[in-house]
């Protein structure tokens, strides 16, 4: 590929699982809205493929359709990798990518910055420098080796700048554009659809949730995929569960291990309100109308801090410290005990109502075309020189 080539060549976007869909959205909008505006390839790795972790949000966000699907699918953490890896490089070789970017923490994030990398393609990571400090997470091992070799990092706090110029991240890569999952929250929180509407619609009746209800979402393996974490998390719920209604959206891995440990009976008699993963705009409605929300996500812990609603966050840490800092969310853990008294205090109390993050204002996307835009430029004129 001439070097002209390379300058007409889209900006290959990959996503790859269900958080990546809502940070990809504004991006690809920006990118497109941008004067001149900036081709496109939006490549889907297949790491999730189920209806409800995919298409629905897809069509909530209105993503396009992807142009390239990899169907990867679900294997161990080394076969999902290099299945993307071994999928990903002919894409680039059919099309040519001007850069690649790529977004948040996943297996697929990972493994197509790599891909570019090593084709000497500028890698473009947006969600830079978050770091829970936990290795044994397989997301702060892709967030780590993603940043070290991505030429562009876009960060949506402060704080990530610091944890990247300590593992010698050069500042002058990084660049502080605010939160593109809160431009699509903001974008879509007029269609979110209404609790009761979406109880209505799985056949389940609204008074269920009419005098105050709660969210939970569990998925992370480390409290998931071990019974002896998983029962008393269970437990805990169950006794929130008595003091208010827990509406409980299941993770296919979390549904599968409730079953495979015998736990699911356990869910069904403690009362509480069982539903596939919902779409984007359900879960929007949810969270908006709750007295608080129980999760392990990432992403939920920033959706709530931009919503004012109080967020428990069943882990020991946080790779996002400003949704504790500045937001709603505090870490509670996975003791029981510690999980029961802090529901008890929001429902006492109201819980924190916080203030919203520099930046966090529905324009990263905007940002992110206008600064990718003059250093694609940049660079490409560089390499023409040289
Ligand atoms: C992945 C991400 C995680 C993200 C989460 C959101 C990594 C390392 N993890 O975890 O950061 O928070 O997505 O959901 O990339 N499954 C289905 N249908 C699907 C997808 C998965 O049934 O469409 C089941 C399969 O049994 C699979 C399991 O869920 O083995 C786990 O899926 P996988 O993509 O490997 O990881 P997640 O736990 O979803």
């Amino acid at each position: 590929m001439t070097r002209d080539d390379e300058r007409q060549a889209p900006v290959i976007c990959v996503v790859g699982a269900r958080p990546n869909y809502m940070k990809m959205a504004p991006i690809i909008r920006a990118l497109a809205a941008h004067r001149p505006p900036l081709a496109t390839l939006l490549v889907h790795t297949g790491q999730h493929y189920d209806s409800a972790m995919n298409d629905r949000l897809f069509d909530d966000l209105e993503l396009p359709h992807p142009d390239v699907n990899l169907e990867v699918g679900s294997a161990s953490h080394a076969v999902q990798t290099a299945e993307v890896m071994k999928r990903f490089e002919p894409v680039i070789d059919e099309h040519g990518a001007r850069a690649v970017l790529v977004v948040g923490d996943v297996n697929s994030t990972l493994a197509c910055a790599l891909v570019a990398a090593k084709r000497d393609i500028p890698v473009v990571h947006v969600e830079s420098g978050l770091r829970s400090g936990d290795r044994r997470m397989p997301e702060e091992i892709n967030r780590v080796l993603t940043d070290q070799i991505s030429d562009v990092l876009y960060t949506t706090e402060r704080s990530a700048h610091d944890n990247l110029a300590r593992e010698g991240v050069a500042d002058e890569r990084a660049v502080f554009v605010g939160n593109v999952m809160i431009d699509s929250l903001l974008a879509n929180r007029r269609k979110a659809v209404a609790p009761a509407e979406l109880l209505a619609n799985a056949g389940l009746s609204p008074a269920l949730i009419a005098d105050g209800y709660g969210v939970v979402t569990l998925h992370r393996p480390s409290n998931v995929d071990d019974p002896e974490t998983l029962g008393p998390i269970i437990d805990a719920l169950a006794e929130i569960g008595r003091r208010l209604p827990l509406v409980f959206a299941l993770h296919p891995r979390t549904r599968n291990n409730l079953e495979r440990f015998g736990m699911k009976a356990r869910l069904d008699e403690s009362g509480f309100v069982v539903l596939p993963p919902q779409g984007y705009l359900e879960m929007l409605g949810l969270m908006a109308g709750a007295t608080m929300v129980l999760t392990d996500s990432g992403g939920i812990q920033e959706e709530t801090t931009a919503l004012g609603v109080p967020c428990l966050t069943i882990r020991e840490n946080t790779e996002r410290p400003i949704t504790v800092d500045q937001g709603t969310n505090t870490l509670v853990g996975v003791d029981p005990a510690a999980i029961l008294a802090a529901a008890d205090a929001v429902l006492a109390g109201g819980g924190k109502r916080g203030r919203i993050p520099e930046l966090w204002d529905g324009r990263a996307a905007e940002r992110i075309a206008a600064h990718l835009a003059r250093w694609l430029d940049a660079h490409d004129k560089a390499r023409s020189d040289a």
